[in-house]
């Protein structure tokens, strides 16, 4: 049988690199990504924003899902997965910046769903051989529009993702 905190420095090793994956894909993709695709002509812009947002979905979805494996199993393993559902998580210094991180998480979770399931599809919708102008201008102003809207997510996600790994610096402090 391991011991507990064996178990426990596991954990702790699987959420900080996921944290720095995270972490470090949306700061590549709000920082370098995007404004290099806003210099790249619209219909260029289009293709490679669809092939590397792919890659970053993957990385960041898998990233999301180890940080909430370990994170609420290293709760369990501590004995306070209970308090952070409790009051205690707002009445305990130490369990607020837990829940902060618990919080930005959720944040990203949402937010990371929504971006996956408008590029599946609209973003990299293929429209049959028999589809008309009239589709094609459809398809173009729907991309735009959740193009626009990733946009602003991006920034959203870039605060919840730092405030998320904030809350778990502070809370090893
Ligand atoms: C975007 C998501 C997250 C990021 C970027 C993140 C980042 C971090 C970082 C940088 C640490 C400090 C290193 C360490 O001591 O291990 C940490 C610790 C921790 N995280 Fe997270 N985390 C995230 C999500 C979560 C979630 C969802 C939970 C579950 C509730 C969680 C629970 C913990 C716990 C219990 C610690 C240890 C705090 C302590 O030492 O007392 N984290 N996290």
């Amino acid at each position: 049988m391991m011991h507990p905190y064996t178990w426990y420095r596991i954990l702790r090793l699987i959420h900080i690199y996921s944290a720095i994956v995270l972490v470090g894909a949306i700061i590549f993709n709000t920082v370098v990504l995007m404004p290099a695709l806003r210099r790249i002509p619209p219909a260029h812009s289009a293709v490679v924003s669809q092939k590397i947002g792919g890659g970053l979905m993957t990385l960041g979805g898998w990233a999301i899902v180890l940080l909430g494996v370990t994170g609420f199993s290293r709760l369990w393993v501590l004995g306070q997965l209970r308090h952070v559902f409790s009051w205690e998580v707002i009445r305990l210094p130490h369990l607020r910046w837990d829940l902060l991180m618990m919080v930005s998480w959720f944040g990203l979770l949402v937010t990371g769903a929504l971006s996956a399931i408008w590029y599946k599809t609209i973003l990299t919708r293929k429209l049959p051989y028999s589809a008309g102008l009239r589709d094609l201008e459809e398809r173009r102003a729907a991309q735009q529009k959740v193009a626009a809207w990733q946009d602003r997510l991006a920034y959203f996600n870039l605060s919840l993702a730092l405030l998320a790994a904030l809350g778990g610096i502070l809370a090893s402090f």
